[in-house]
């Protein structure tokens, strides 16, 4: 059976590879993209990047009907929302948080974080090798 994956990327994600590169490094959410596709071939990737709060909540809702996993970068969403922390609860999707920086050593209100209590696991401070990362975790679970 095609295995069903999606991949949410919260506010700023689009501007990966010109935004702060020194934090975030060069790679674009469309590299990131390929290089999963490349990496799963056998997989159903739904690969997402929305600004919008209420538009992430809508599709980890979509994800809880169509998927089995969910690899969520929320962006600072995660530091922020409590909607999107709720859909994440009610989501039946295995849940694995990425994020390209470590937020933990960072500024203080990005110690925040509202996704990873929902996760079964985070990975953090790899750069977009951390997508990878999830993908193969996630699909050996
Ligand atoms: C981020 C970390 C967040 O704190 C930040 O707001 C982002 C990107 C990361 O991938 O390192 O937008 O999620």
């Amino acid at each position: 059976m095609t295995q069903q994956l999606y991949v949410l990327n919260g506010p700023n994600l689009n501007l990966l590879g010109t935004r702060e590169p020194e934090i975030y490094g060069s790679t674009t959410l469309d590299d990131i993209h390929q290089q999963m596709k490349t990496a799963a071939p056998t997989a159903e990737i739904t690969f997402r990047q929305t600004n919008s709060e209420g538009e992430l909540v809508d599709w980890v809702q979509d994800a809880s009907k169509a998927a089995e996993i969910l690899i969520i970068n929320a962006g600072a969403y995660t530091h922020t929302s409590i909607a999107l922390h709720d859909a994440l609860r009610a989501c039946d999707a295995r849940i694995y948080e990425v994020h390209l920086s470590n937020p933990a050593a960072r500024e203080e209100f990005r110690t925040t974080n509202y996704v990873a209590p929902c996760a079964t696991a985070c990975i953090a401070g790899f750069g977009a090798r951390g997508y990878l990362m999830a993908l193969d975790a996630a699909l050996q679970e």
